[in-house]
């Protein structure tokens, strides 16, 4: 196989020596392109000794071959370690200002990054959102690893082991890489995982005309289901009155009210063998006490001109109560979304943190909701909290598809 090893300034950039070795002794052809940055930690001799080829950073050498375009045509894996902040800016934006940016836009092949730098640049948001960005176009973006930095300082940033990141790149050349796949990754990181995921508006009826709702569209639960399919996983998707069209490799449960909800998660979990449950279905809190099951009429008599009361009753917290029933190590990974339009008694981070202790599940996404935010929209900003560390990752604004991918890129390895 051809690699192109891409090689970007950071001090990790001694560490793609190994990377490069592992490559070769496994038998593939491999150019190195270095930026002009790497080649100040690691010179040009190192890498043209272990790659036995001669190594370039610019367009300008080697014109009539015209490497800016050919390296990444003829290319069967384009591999970046490390992959520097500004590279990931560089290549989530499309800039082509050296020869391995110009590389990274030509190639049709399956592209691997695997990022190195300080915690503060992994975890400011214009990383978060290139790193999105990457991975909405098929990019594979390997996590980096947590640990010991280049100062005293420690956090995720790390450059994960040579062995790791030949691992991921590897994974990423399947067959599956061609056609109308070509260029995006094979990531199957929930291969023969079960996930069920809950999306739309519940409707709670009042008569066999009315119902209570909410302004829920499926948009973002779809989005989840379809990405998760998309990375290997058996989906089930209870839809609350969703008129989309169900994804690819998505077996579609229809649900209307919020009891129907209930009935269709439960059945699937106790079915055994679900690895995550992802909540975001807008359930509705409450249902009418009672159903009318003739049409509620304008008026009850001559003259009288009264409105009749609704009384509600509780409904059951779906959520919460798979929280309860969790089972030790067999029980499913458990998301939640929260769609906060503030209330003055706290932002919506703070509203979100106060839900994820009280919901007691794994992974909450808070929404900012209201003024035609989120619902109904194809774009979102989305906040994705754990418990245990006050580190909030947001994603957006952004189409809902780069949440759905950051919710499973958080899961998928943490799943039991
Ligand atoms: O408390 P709140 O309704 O804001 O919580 C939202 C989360 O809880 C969503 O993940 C939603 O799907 C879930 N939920 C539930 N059962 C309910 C209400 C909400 O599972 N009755």
């Amino acid at each position: 196989m051809r690699v192109v090893l891409g090689v970007s300034g950071g001090i990790a950039a001694y560490k793609a020596c190994s990377v490069l070795r592992l490559l070769t002794e496994a038998g593939h052809e491999v150019i190195v392109v270095p930026t002009a940055a790497a080649l100040r930690f690691v010179g040009a001799p190192t890498w043209e000794a272990l790659s036995g080829r001669p190594v370039s950073s610019e367009v300008w050498d080697d014109v009539p071959l015209v490497p800016h375009v050919r390296l990444g045509q003829e290319a069967d894996l384009v591999l970046v370690a490390p992959a520097t902040a500004d590279l990931l800016a560089r290549a989530a934006h499309g800039l082509a200002d050296d020869l391995l940016t110009s590389t990274l836009l030509t190639a049709r092949c399956p592209v691997v990054l695997a990022p190195a730098m300080h915690t503060e640049m992994w975890t400011h948001p214009a990383t978060g959102a290139n790193v999105a960005l990457l991975r909405e176009r098929g990019v594979h973006v390997v996590e980096p690893a947590s640990g010991r930095l280049t100062g005293a300082d420690t956090g995720p940033g790390r450059l994960p082991d040579p062995e790791e990141i030949v691992a991921a790149a590897l994974a990423a050349v399947t067959p599956a890489a061609t056609g109308d796949d070509a260029g995006r990754s094979a990531a199957d990181d929930l291969a023969g995982r079960h996930v069920v995921v809950t999306a739309g508006g519940t409707r709670e009826p009042l008569d066999p005309v009315r119902y209570l709702g909410n302004r829920s569209s499926g948009k973002q639960g779809y989005a989840v289901a379809a990405e998760a399919a998309r990375r290997g996983a058996r989906v089930s998707l209870v839809g609350a009155n969703v008129s989309l069209e169900t994804p690819a490799g998505c077996d579609l449960v229809p649900v209307q009210t919020a009891l129907e909800l209930q009935r269709a998660v439960d059945r699937l979990v106790d079915g055994g063998g679900v690895d995550a449950v992802v909540m975001a279905a807008a359930v509705a809190d409450f249902r009418p006490a009672h159903y009318a099951e003739s049409k509620i009429k304008k008026t009850h008599g001559e003259g009288d001109d009264s409105a009749p009361t609704i009384e509600l009753v509780r409904n059951p917290d779906i959520l919460a109560g798979l929280v309860e029933r969790r089972a030790g190590a067999a029980s499913p990974f458990l998301v939640g979304f929260a769609a906060e339009t503030g209330d003055g008694t706290g932002d919506v981070l703070a509203l979100a943190r106060a839900k994820l202790e009280r919901k007691g599940c794994d992974l909450l996404v808070a929404n900012e909701v209201g003024d035609g935010r989120t619902f109904g929209q194809d774009t979102t900003t989305a906040h994705l909290l754990r418990p245990g560390t006050e580190e909030v990752r947001t994603v957006g604004p952004g189409d809902k598809a780069l949440v759905a991918a950051a919710i499973w890129d958080h899961a998928a390895p943490l799943l039991r």
